[in-house]
């Protein structure tokens, strides 16, 4: 049974925001800090805002879309870019897609059995994440990294691998560009 009725909403591809979001955050450095390579960076950091999320509020129903627009801000840790803490999805069997419409970076992904990419974003860049695959934004330009965001609504997010275990890979500035490097050996 389908419980939405019928809505439409505006992106601001500048600022990143929805005209009426239902829900709004903002991530802190201090909600992710042990995901940064460089522990005496993160302390001289202070505690700036890392990304933004503006929600729709959907029924979390399979037959559903959740959406919503994702805005990593420019900036790096050290070397490291800003990045979301990124996730799987609780139900695994769920993809997502994104759309690009501001910035530069990447999209990160791995599956638990060890497998890596990293694809480019820019605008009008539309990226597919399968199901499986845990995903982090990372902002390597010098404007917010902005995409729109759209994935089953029933798919939920799982934070607990990545919190403790990290990503396979990160990506961090060498020589003034962006370089993804090995972050643990796969086991
Ligand atoms: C939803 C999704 C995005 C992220 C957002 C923030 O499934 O992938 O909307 O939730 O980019 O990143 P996280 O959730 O990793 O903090
Ligand atoms: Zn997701």
């Amino acid at each position: 049974m389908f419980l939405s009725t019928p809505f439409s909403d505006v992106i601001d591809r500048v600022e990143g925001t929805l005209a009426s979001p239902d829900n709004v955050y903002e991530r802190h450095l201090s909600a992710m800090a042990e995901m940064y390579e460089d522990a005496e960076a993160v302390a001289a950091a202070g505690d700036p805002v890392i990304y933004k999320v503006y929600e729709k509020k959907i029924p979390e129903l399979a037959g559903e879309l959740q959406w919503c627009m994702s805005v990593t801000l420019p900036g790096k840790i050290g070397r490291e870019y800003y990045m979301t803490k990124g996730h799987f999805h609780e139900v695994r069997d769920t993809a997502e897609i994104y759309l690009c419409v501001r910035g530069t970076g990447y999209m990160l992904m791995e599956t638990e059995d060890g497998q890596s990419k990293a694809l480019e974003m820019n605008p009008d860049v539309a990226v597919y994440v399968p199901a499986r695959w845990a995903h982090r934004s990372v902002n390597t330009g010098g404007e917010p990294l902005i995409s729109f965001c759209v994935y089953p609504g029933d798919a939920g997010h799982d934070y607990g691998t990545i919190e403790t275990e990290g990503f396979r890979k990160r990506i961090v500035e060498i020589d003034g560009r962006p370089a993804i490097i090995d972050n643990r050996p796969s086991s």
